[in-house]
């Protein structure tokens, strides 16, 4: 059994919405060998990065920048994983009301610092809410879970 960690900041209806549709992506029945484990960024910790095979980031952007949320779990993860986790695979979304480029731009480089590997394009659900963010969000954790799956990643 491989685990896929999701690790994703939702402070408002939507952008819980868009977390549980990454999970429920993850999540798809035809997907058999993977555990999907999700968590707020406050309740995650190195320990669970490194028992995880892949990872799904998520995060609001908020004043030009990542969750202080999903900052915070970085602070506390980046050295205890830095010679650890080189090479997971992971993925992230951002949701941003007009933006989304500041917050991009933050995670690939703490991520680059950990070497870890991008498997899929970043999605930014920017601007006014719509539907079809759920779609890509479920989009997306299917496709890393199945890519896990499959031996793929
Ligand atoms: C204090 C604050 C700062 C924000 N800063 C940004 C920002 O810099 N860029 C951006 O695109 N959206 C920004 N937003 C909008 C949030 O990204 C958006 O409200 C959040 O993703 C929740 O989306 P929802 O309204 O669909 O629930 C900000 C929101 C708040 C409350």
């Amino acid at each position: 059994m491989k685990r896929l960690l999701i690790v994703a900041h939702a402070p408002s209806p939507n952008t819980l919405r868009l977390r549980e549709a990454v999970e429920n992506g993850a999540r798809h029945p035809d997907i058999e060998a993977v555990e999907v484990v999700v968590k707020a960024p406050l309740d995650a910790g190195p320990e669970d990065v490194l028992a995880c095979d892949a990872i799904i980031l998520g995060t609001t952007e908020n004043l030009g920048y990542m969750s202080g949320a999903l900052k915070d779990f970085f602070d506390r993860s980046y050295y205890p994983c830095l010679e650890e986790t080189q090479g997971l695979p992971f993925a992230f979304y951002i949701r941003a009301g007009h933006d989304g480029t500041g917050t991009r731009r933050a995670i690939e480089s703490i991520t680059t610092g950990l070497r870890w590997k991008l498997i899929n394009e970043p999605l930014t659900c920017r601007g006014d809410y719509k539907d079809e963010f759920v779609e890509q969000c479920e989009e997306l954790g299917m496709y890393v879970a199945a890519s896990l799956d499959a031996g793929l990643v």
